[in-house]
């Protein structure tokens, strides 16, 4: 895909549905009593893979791809049947969450995905679901993954790693257990498996970074609407706030606390956000964002605010690149492990860019300089790296060429159909 630079950006834009939600509304209406309507569900490579696979194991689900809704027959907590392998695709959190859910049922499962999921880290999930008496099998600490049906039981457990995934199979093998579970997190993560566990009539709380879930529950159909991704809209409020004359409005984005850090981010480097119309849709807040041109600032950037924007971290890194003065991302380790290593791309496609940039351990140094060159773009088939890259071509000299960027389906199919709604060359 060739990418020109533009002039400004300009208009309105509808954030596309949130993959997270999406991906937790399939799954808990699949175990829930009862039918759900899912509305504004994300239709995209990842979330097909949850979608297929809840299929195979005998969840009837409707799909209406024109009004973007889902419909899901329940089966129960015990009602889902026995499958042969289940392909989770390029979907860390389908394999993720259902590694979890399948932990608890009383047959075999086989999970295992495409060659860059097959090489993510598995054993962040295994060793607490082992703890909880499942008997999950991996192939050196990573899929396939085997997981022979055990009886389950209640864990008290400290999360070493800030992973919203490694928390929601958790919760999700809690169910088929009776007591309390709890999960201290060090680093708050993303908390829409808990709002939707909620929602689904079970009984969870969370308190000073520790969720407890109190089993037996019975998941009750619930209808959901999607809010949308922040994460998507994010490549939006970037470009605008770095493009000169930018007036941009983007409506109906999810903005969970434990989402938007990266907006908070951006208004300390300087950004003219502005955040309206809130409102809050079966648990979840949403509103409308204006962005428009800013003068940017570098700052610091730590671990735990890596935990709460680590999927905006590739296009956080391209901001910085327009910023005034120095970013440094500290305390990024996760981004190596995930569909690509994010940590290496975001740097190697910079400096190709010609950017002022240095990679040293687990810590980017980005001195802006407003200045990047056009160039072709190795996205490592990793949909966050070509969207971001895509951005910093629209402001770059001379022509960007970002290569296999079909790669963006895992997440937002339409994201050039949208873009292109904006920009004005
Ligand atoms: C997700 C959690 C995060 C995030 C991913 C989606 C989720 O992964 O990067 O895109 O839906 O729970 P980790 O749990 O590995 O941090």
């Amino acid at each position: 895909m060739i990418i020109r630079p533009i002039k400004t950006v300009k208009g309105e834009l509808v954030a596309p549905p949130d993959k997270s939600i999406s991906h937790r509304a399939a799954i808990l209406s699949a175990i829930a009593n009862g039918r759900t309507e899912i509305s504004n569900f994300l239709f995209s490579d990842d979330t097909f893979s949850t979608i297929t696979a809840l299929k195979k194991l005998g969840v009837n689900i409707d799909i209406d791809q024109k009004s973007s809704s889902l419909f899901v027959e329940g089966r129960g907590l015990n009602g889902l049947r026995a499958t042969d392998k289940i392909d989770c695709g390029n979907s860390g959190t389908t394999m993720r969450l259902l590694a979890g859910l399948l932990s608890g049922q009383r047959f075999f499962s086989y999970l295992y995905g495409d060659e860059s999921l097959n090489k993510r880290p598995m054993a962040r999930i295994q060793i607490p679901l082992n703890m909880m008496g499942a008997k999950i099998k991996l192939s050196e600490g990573h899929a396939p993954i085997i997981i022979e049906p055990s009886k389950l039981i209640p864990i008290k457990y400290s999360m070493n790693i800030a992973s919203a995934q490694v928390k929601s199979a958790i919760l999700l093998a809690s169910l088929y257990t009776s007591g309390t579970t709890e999960i201290e997190e060090l680093y708050p993560t993303r908390n829409h498996t808990e709002i939707m566990l909620k929602h689904f009539n079970c009984d969870i709380d969370s308190r000073d970074n520790v969720v407890r879930i109190h089993n037996p529950n019975t998941l009750l159909a619930n209808d959901v609407y999607i809010p949308g991704d922040i994460s998507s809209a994010a490549y939006f409020i970037a470009l605008a706030l770095i493009t000169e004359n930018s007036n941009l409005i983007i409506r109906s984005v999810g903005i969970n606390n434990s989402r938007i850090h990266i907006i908070r981010l951006w208004q300390k480097m300087g950004g003219n956000i502005r955040i309206f119309n809130e409102r809050i849709v079966n648990g979840e807040d949403i509103a409308d964002i204006e962005v428009k041109s800013s003068e940017l600032t570098g700052i610091v950037i730590n671990k735990e605010d890596v935990s709460l924007c680590i999927d905006e971290i590739p296009i956080l890194a391209v901001t910085a690149a327009f910023a005034n003065g120095e970013t440094i991302i500290t305390g990024a380790e996760e981004l190596k492990v995930k569909e690509s290593d994010r940590l290496f791309y975001i740097y190697w496609n910079l400096k190709n860019m010609k950017a002022d940039v240095k990679l040293d351990n687990n810590t980017i140094y980005i001195n802006g300089n407003n200045n990047l060159i056009g160039c072709k773009i190795d996205t490592a088939n990793d949909h966050r790296i070509a969207m971001a890259f895509t951005v910093a071509g629209l402001r770059a000299f001379g022509q960007t060429n970002i290569l296999n960027h079909k790669c963006v389906e895992v997440s937002y199919p339409r994201f050039y159909e949208d873009l292109n709604k904006i920009l004005e060359y």
